[in-house]
């Protein structure tokens, strides 16, 4: 697969050299993070408050009650392999990054489409061209956690002895779909690619994280045969701020025993971002931080921020999850904070759904749109991680403190800027159309041998789709050929100027 030109100023090399080893005195790595992104979502989506009337639920139930405004899904032309492949392709070519120059490529999704056969096996088509085959890294699994463990492996990977001097690649993806009824509203689907390397223009701070593992049975998917899982939505309701609340103790604790910070509360970052089933429950979770950092302060200001909270000063953590009236006013009383630090990263969340794995990084992402790039460097960004059954984590990234012109951050800035209009131009289903693509999805899902039947006009130039199914499930995919360029992105432009149909196999 030839790497396009580029103007980025990560290190690129053409795509037949390969790579040799690290040099031999090869300094530490520093900074080691997120280099550079790539966002993809179908091109597909239904109208929330279309789905409301559709579903003869109350008006406002799903974008005032749960805060979605657009739900993205996808036809029988798409699944977990081609939009991975997609993003992959995307990341690799619009940063000129040779596929040689890539040691170690891990997935995070919980859409399997095989019991054994990675998704990471696939995405190794993209390499055959480069002959580089010495790449580490496979699927995690874990509800919408696996990105996360993803990027967790892939940073300390470019912290060990074993790191050879190459980048890493996370690629995060799903396709959230629900049975009909009270969750299939808060579906959705949507991938990322996330480069990690030294010198990262977002930092993790590796020495903070926090983590909180439960077995419990609040989201699950036994059914092999069925794309929906099995969902217990009030207790994953539940588990989830339990999460956040272990998460944000261990957290605050580590910040604190580092030295980092002397008293963490709310008001020492610059962002919260969480994981999104619906954004609704996000802005209750940054309301739960506060709370959190209420009952903790040994001397709460009740002339302050916590005026008139008196009343709540002996409640139990545990018994609030549901108390509807510790809720309101913990969202009333964050409400400035999360009008600064949390609603901008809710931009693609209310667009597009719930993506499970990229949820917490379509956020992230959401978040630095929403940003100047001058109020960028140094920002303090803390992220929350949940993915069902459970696996949670808290952990944070500062940004570089060098924007300047040619920057990686500058870059990275830029690169994102394209997905409103992207957005902007899918192509709106109605709820009929949805529920019979869902449908049409439900009954061929495991079919062998099939083919598809969904158009592939709607599909974003560029896009792999698959093509069909053979008789021992073998899946076979083509890309979408070239044509005028939706959202700007400059290296996509040159890649979709080849042209060619491609094809791969899985
Ligand atoms: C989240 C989920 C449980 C909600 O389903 P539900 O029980 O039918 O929804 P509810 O009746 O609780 O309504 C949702 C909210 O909309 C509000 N609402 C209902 N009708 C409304 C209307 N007409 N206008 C405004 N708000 C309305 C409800 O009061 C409720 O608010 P609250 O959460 O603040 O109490 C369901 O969609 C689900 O299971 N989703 C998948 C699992 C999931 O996302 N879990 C999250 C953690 S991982």
């Amino acid at each position: 697969m030839p790497a396009s030109t580029s103007s980025s100023n990560l290190p690129s090399s053409s795509s037949s050299e390969c790579f040799t080893g690290p040099a031999p005195a090869m300094k530490l790595p520093q900074d080691v993070g997120i280099c550079a992104v790539e966002f993809y979502f179908p091109s597909l989506y239904v109208d929330q408050s279309e789905l409301e009337m559709y579903d003869g639920v109350s008006s406002g139930k799903y974008t005032i009650g749960l805060g979605q405004s657009c739900m993205s899904f996808c036809s029988d032309r798409e699944d977990i392999n081609s939009m991975c492949l997609t993003v992959f392709q995307r990341l690799m070519e619009a940063n000129g990054i040779s596929y040689s120059q890539v040691g170690r490529l891990e997935v995070g999704t919980e859409t399997l489409l095989d019991k054994s056969k990675s998704v990471k096996t696939v995405l190794m088509s993209l390499f055959e061209e480069s002959g580089n085959s010495s790449v580490e890294g496979v699927d995690t699994t874990n509800a919408c956690y696996g990105g996360t463990a993803a990027l967790i492996n892939a940073v300390n990977w470019i912290e060990s002895s074993s790191w050879d001097g190459r980048y890493a690649v996370v690629v995060a993806g799903d396709i959230a779909v629900y049975a009909s009824g009270n969750a299939r509203s808060t579906g959705g689907a949507a991938a990322i690619a996330m480069l990690i390397g030294p010198n990262a223009p977002l930092i993790l701070d590796q020495r903070v994280r926090a983590t909180h593992m439960q077995h419990v049975y609040d989201f699950y998917k036994p059914d092999m045969s069925s794309e929906y899982p099995t969902v217990d939505g009030k207790l994953s309701i539940q588990c989830y701020q339990h999460a956040l609340d272990k998460c944000y103790q261990e957290y605050t604790r580590k910040v604190q025993q580092q030295h980092l910070i002397e008293n963490f509360t709310v008001a020492s970052a610059n962002a919260f971002v969480f994981h999104s089933p619906y954004c609704k429950l996000v802005q209750k979770s940054l309301a739960r931080l506060v709370l959190n950092d209420f009952l903790r302060d040994p001397n709460p200001d009740f002339n302050g921020l916590y005026n008139g909270l008196e009343e709540f000063r002996k409640i139990e953590l545990e018994s609030t999850y549901f108390n509807k009236q510790v809720e309101s006013t913990f969202v009333k009383c964050s409400e400035k904070a999360f009008l600064q630090k949390t609603k901008p990263s809710l931009f693609l969340a209310n667009r597009i759904g719930n993506m499970y794995t990229p949820s917490v990084y379509s956020c992230l992402l959401s978040y630095i749109m929403h940003q100047s790039l001058a109020d960028l460097p140094g920002q303090r960004i803390v992220l929350f991680s949940y993915g069902s059954g459970l696996a949670s984590s808290m952990f944070s990234l500062h940004i570089t403190q060098d924007n300047s012109s040619g920057s990686s951050l500058e870059k990275l800035y830029h690169s994102i800027s394209g997905i409103r209009t992207r957005l902007e131009s899918r192509v709106k289903f109605s709820p009929k159309e949805f529920e019979e693509t869902l449908q049409l999805r439900e009954k061929t899902h495991h079919i062998a041998p099939y083919v598809p039947i969904g158009s592939t006009d709607h599909l974003y130039p560029g896009t792999w789709y698959l093509t069909e199914v053979d008789d021992k499930h073998r899946r076979k995919y083509a890309q979408k050929p070239a044509s005028p360029l939706c959202d700007g992105h400059a290296n996509m432009e040159q890649h979709m100027a080849q042209g060619s149909q491609k094809t791969a196999t899985a």
